[in-house]
């Protein structure tokens, strides 16, 4: 199922002098005195570090971030690859981002994580990283720092856990949570068969086995080459995911010996990689704002918004995973051949020449994987969504784009026309479709404003906006809905998301009203609001700016550096430029 990594052809560029750590180990100095003697006081000789890569191993495990809880145990495995390979471990850990737990959302920190990651990296003797991430924002934020830091460093993904179970019936991490508690709410499930749901849904430590961001998010990373072949598709508590530890501890130290930094891995090429993976997964609408960020920050000022419309249009979804798959979940994906049968079965659309962690092409790292089953992972004339998982949307509404994923809503709403029901915050909407009076029918187009990267704050996972009672009881199971929001990589609807520029910035969607006629064509790539454009102005001339959310903290440094939603969310004063390491400490 999982390939072990061939062995690198890449020459060893490195002598121990050049290693970063030397300049911390090697001096007879005064300072240098202090690290030696401190690392012994720790209870290490010479012999664990001299002349070794010094190894920082990124691990985002806590008490309160169940998809990492096996993070604790698995970081030994890393460990005794590192040790095999003749490098020297240290364990850094760093913040969890578990995202069930916090709030208002764990995207407001992604960038934190970013930073702290690359602080470490930087500030510390580290020659090489690995990555260990998974759950949603970890992995694109360890990516990120590393990207910034510079020195050699691989991904480990956390793999997602086993199969939801309840009554026999097989439950899939957040769609089947949505979709039960509108059942609920509709009446047609009792409160001890919500209970059930509530025992079954998570059944073993790993990430959601939806095809959700976490999922997207870790296949995404493996196919810009910044993971070990098949890593990202392995369950958690399979036996191949140990091994595929040590695995990554072996290889960092190799890595580091031939420089294998993430700006000879993280290609243009890489990155279109990426986004045609991520069609051919049908993957979560976060992908964009994650993979913008990182290939922005890889040095691709030009990648946006078109290379996903491009490859959407080219590349059919193939991976029959919930949500916009059917029936299947990440353990039948892996069964079935997982990410590198995937990336096999689309090798027409990718770059194989592509350079990996490996020391290898993609090419050669899918060379020979098979599919054992067709109906998870279908060939490409026979996908389960013939153009790709998304869209992107254009219009009055949404100059800088918008995004809707055609292949897990109703078709009905691809082309669709209806007035708006305007909500200016989330409390407000979620009371309000409680009320079974309220003037709504299955055309309205429910819109919620404020709640993009700056009005949310941090562009909460809002976007499934929750269907009103009234029609869950008439049968409805969607409707058009939209927002500056994100939602869920497990959520699924006929949901218009990341509407930009924000309306809490003085966007379009600021001035929608209650009534005014939304218009969306998906086929056409179109959204607008059928309003004069006259009128338009004379509610710009009118809109005043909300009040600010932080006046102190990390919350008001988010809100002076923000970037909008089209351009990945990262902070503008993080830009990486490739080149000669700037910044390094002086360690003296
Ligand atoms: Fe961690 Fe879904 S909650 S991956």
């Amino acid at each position: 199922m999982t390939a072990q990594p061939p062995s690198s052809p890449l020459p060893r560029v490195k002598a121990p002098e050049d290693l970063r750590s030397a300049r911390w180990y090697g001096p007879a100095d005064f300072r240098s005195f202090g690290h030696r003697s401190r690392t012994m006081q720790m209870g290490y000789s010479e012999e664990d570090w001299r002349g070794k890569p010094v190894i920082g191993i990124l691990n985002t495990w806590s008490d309160i971030n169940p998809c990492h809880q096996h993070f604790r145990q698995r970081v030994e495995d890393v460990k005794r690859g590192v040790l095999q390979a003749g490098g020297f471990p240290i364990e850094l850990p760093a913040i969890a981002l578990p995202e069930n737990f916090m709030k208002p959302t764990t995207m407001l920190y992604r960038n934190l994580l970013a930073m702290e990651a690359e602080e470490q990296i930087r500030s510390l003797p580290v020659d090489g990283a690995v990555l260990m991430g998974g759950c949603d924002k970890t992995g694109p934020a360890l990516l990120l720092g590393a990207i910034s830091a510079g020195v050699p460093s691989i991904f480990f993904p956390a793999g997602p856990m086993l199969r939801g179970n309840w009554n026999g019936k097989v439950l899939g991490s957040g769609s089947d949570s949505f979709k039960y508690w509108e059942e609920l709410r509709a009446g047609t499930i009792t409160d001890v068969d919500w209970l059930g749901v509530e025992q079954g849904i998570a059944r073993s430590h790993g990430t959601c086995m939806t095809m959700g961001t976490a999922s997207t998010m870790t296949a995404i990373i493996e196919a810009l080459g910044m993971s070990l072949p098949g890593a990202s598709s392995i369950p958690a508590p399979d036996s191949n995911h140990p091994r595929m530890a040590a695995g990554c501890g072996r290889r960092i130290v190799d890595m580091v010996w031939e420089d294998l930094t993430p700006a000879r891995v993280l290609t243009r090429e890489a990155c279109s990689n990426a986004v045609a993976v991520a069609m051919a997964m049908g993957c979560s609408t976060n992908a964009l704002i994650h993979l913008l960020a990182i290939a922005r920050r890889a040095g691709h000022a030009g990648f946006g918004l078109d290379d996903f419309e491009r490859a959407s249009r080219e590349v059919p979804v193939i991976g029959n995973v919930r949500p916009s798959g059917t029936t299947y979940l990440m353990e039948d994906f892996f069964y079935a051949g997982g990410i590198r049968a995937l990336m096999e079965r689309i090798r027409g659309h990718l770059d194989t020449e592509a350079l990996t962690v490996t020391g290898r092409t993609v090419g050669e790292n899918i060379a020979g994987a098979r599919v054992f089953n067709d109906d998870v992972i279908r060939p490409l004339e026979n996908p389960i969504y013939k153009e790709g998982a998304l869209a992107v949307l254009r219009g009055n509404l949404a100059p800088e784009g918008c995004v809707i994923k055609p292949s897990a809503m109703d078709p009905r709403f691809l082309k669709h026309a209806g007035p708006a029901l305007v909500f200016d915050d989330y409390v407000t909407l979620k009371t309000a479709v409680d009320d079974e009076g309220l003037d709504v029918t299955a055309d309205s187009v429910l819109v919620l404003r404020n709640a993009g990267p700056q009005g949310g704050p941090g562009m909460p996972e809002w976007g499934m906006l929750p269907m009103p009672k009234k029609l869950l009881k008439q049968g409805h199971r969607d409707m058009l809905r939209l927002s500056d929001a994100r939602m869920s990589g497990t959520s699924y609807g006929a949901c218009v998301l990341h509407v930009s520029p924000e309306s809490y910035v003085g966007g379009p969607l600021a001035l929608v009203r209650t009534g005014d006629v939304v218009e969306i064509d998906v086929p056409a790539r179109s959204i607008n609001l059928r309003v004069p454009e006259d009128e338009l102005a004379r509610r710009r001339a009118a809109w005043t700016p909300p009040p600010p959310r932080f006046g102190r903290g990390y919350g008001w440094m988010f809100s002076q550096h923000i970037r909008q939603a089209h351009e990945g969310c990262d902070f503008d004063f993080l830009k990486t430029e490739f080149g000669p390491a700037v910044g390094e400490p002086l360690i003296h």
